[in-house]
């Protein structure tokens, strides 16, 4: 692995029981996904970030696990995960698998032992016990839509257990040194067979401590900043990503000085994608990347627009909120306090022009892109189904049974496809877009190869510009001798703003424009054409 990789890299993220099902069960599997990397190295993603595949009773779809050290039999088993990420390394592409450490199953065979284990002894300390609920009152329930509090009731252990998620997925107990040890023996099984890096889903959770604010504790640096250093000490330059949902000062922490995670996902970017487009107004762009502190020079934020978690709008103000919802609900009340999985799905309806908008604007700002699987067709929510499960649906492949998914009876399928009358199967599949180059599909694969063509995208900085019509955003990325300018114009609805380029004029050479018509330009290093809705670029 070359140093820095992750920088340059295009991550897709991908549901192993969603993407193929290889042996017709109605569900995905590792054989189905091994038939479909052609099609992932064609598309241009350079990485792959796989969902928990680990054994799990799959209440929280995999997060709730049962075993570190092999694979759901639903999914394969070990020998077939090495073929696949032996072919997915022929491929160039990285593999960055789950690490979820916060908490297990309550059907671990730890938390069976722990529950069993006398008060005191090392294995009941490989979780969190009280004798009552009162212990960490401030600290903030996340899954308010299910859980009344952070502790349930163990019968077989006559006490309380501590959990920031599900009731059924105990945290486990870093302040005790066996439950650290153990982590860096999972860590190392995975490295040892190849992976190239991994998600830490909930990392901000580690470690309890009285008050309210305990998702940034010094504690939980240090144990990350030994985790990284184990990992260096033994492995060339693996990844450790960072889920730490919180305000970009806040998570910037999760860097460390370089010396902690390499990268962290940028979550209040994600609805400002969709606002900036929606809204038609580039202030919640720029007013994001006021609020970003710089980071160590081998950091890099992730950034995306859909994920497992839905779309949301929790990262954002009140008013921004309140704002969002009376303009798309037209309900002059409408509030939410969001929980996980209130969703913005019914806003992002299946419009071509939002989606290439709010991807040419994640695809051209700093920070490595991470597709969502079938974002690169337009796959959206269903969002009729309960939980998350609307954007965890099946892949679709082809317009024919089961979108090309499985040959299963439909019935078996683990999830129903999308089947609502806006999305007609017909046209969001794979097949016929790849046979249409005017399709998404294609314009998805231009937008990748321009991205992976140009080290300023990657690596390069920002600067703004502010030309006076706030429908405009307009920056520029430069890195070494690349200097890369990009407009887009927000206002899909109205006539395409009239651009006054002079406040360009330092930049781009005036014989390449002219005031009036929409040029396209097509000299390096300015690269972007006028479209119907802005400049966006191939
Ligand atoms: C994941 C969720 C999961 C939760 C508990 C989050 O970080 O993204 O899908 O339910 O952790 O593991």
């Amino acid at each position: 692995r070359e140093p820095l990789w992750y920088k340059d890299a295009i991550i897709y993220e991908l549901h192993i029981k969603a993407f193929m099902d290889g042996d017709n069960d109605g569900i995905g599997d590792f054989e189905g996904l091994l038939s479909k990397l052609d099609y992932l190295e064609d598309l241009g993603v350079t990485c792959i970030w796989l969902l928990p595949f680990y054994p799990s009773p799959s209440k929280d779809d995999g997060y709730d696990i049962s075993d570190y050290y092999n694979i759901n039999p639903a999914y394969g088993d070990i020998k077939t995960f090495k073929r696949f990420l032996r072919e997915a390394h022929k491929r160039n592409l990285k593999v960055l698998t789950e690490l979820v450490i916060n908490h297990t199953s309550d059907q671990h065979e730890w938390f069976q032992r722990a529950r069993r284990a006398k008060p005191g002894s090392i294995y009941r300390d490989y979780y969190v016990w009280s004798d009552s609920q009162s212990k960490y009152k401030d600290t903030r329930i996340i899954f308010t839509d299910y859980e009344a509090s952070n502790w349930t009731w163990d019968h077989e252990a006559q006490a309380y257990f501590w959990h920031r998620f599900f009731h059924h997925q105990p945290d486990l107990n870093y302040d005790n040194p066996r439950v650290q040890k153990e982590i860096f023996k999972i860590i190392d099984y995975w490295l040892d067979m190849g992976v190239d890096g991994f998600r830490l889903d909930a990392i901000p959770y580690l470690f309890e401590r009285e008050g309210t604010n305990c998702e940034n504790l010094p504690e939980t640096h240090q144990y990350l900043k030994q985790l990284r250093a184990h990992v260096d000490s033994k492995y060339e330059n693996v990844l450790l990503l960072a889920e730490a949902n919180m305000w970009p000062e806040d998570s910037v922490a999760y860097f460390g000085q370089g010396d902690e995670c390499q990268m962290n996902y940028q979550f209040p970017l994600m609805p400002r994608l969709f606002m900036a487009v929606n809204m038609e107004d580039r202030y919640p762009i720029i007013d994001i990347y006021d609020q970003t502190p710089s980071i160590p020079e081998n950091c890099q934020w992730a950034t995306f627009l859909r994920n497992h978690d839905e779309l949301t709008l929790e990262m954002v103000t009140d008013e921004e909120r309140d704002y969002m919802y009376k303009v798309y609900t037209k309900d002059p009340q409408a509030r939410i306090n969001l929980g996980i999985r209130k969703r913005l799905a019914p806003l992002l309806e299946n419009n071509r022009q939002k989606i290439e908008l709010m991807n040419m604007l994640l695809f051209s700002l700093p920070g490595t892109p991470v597709l969502y699987y079938g974002d690169e067709i337009g796959m959206g929510d269903n969002y009729y189904l309960g939980d998350r499960d609307g954007v965890r649906t099946p892949m679709q492949w082809d317009p024919g049974r089961n979108a090309g998914f499985s040959d299963a009876n439909p019935q078996k399928l683990y999830l129903p496809l999308i089947m609502d009358p806006d999305y007609k199967c017909e046209n969001i599949n794979v097949e016929n877009q790849q046979r249409n180059p005017n399709s998404l599909l294609w314009w998805m694969k231009r937008i990748l190869k321009t991205r992976k063509q140009y080290k300023a995208f990657s690596r390069g900085d920002l600067n703004f510009l502010a030309p006076d019509n706030p429908k405009i955003l307009a920056f520029i990325r430069s890195y070494e001798e690349e200097v890369i300018l990009t407009i887009i114009n927000l206002s899909r609805f109205s006539q395409p703003a009239q651009l006054d380029l002079s406040a360009y004029l330092d930049y781009i050479p005036l014989e390449v424009f002219s005031h009036n018509e929409f040029p396209k330009i097509e000299k390096q290093p300015y690269l972007f054409t006028m479209g119907p809705y802005g400049y966006h670029w191939f």
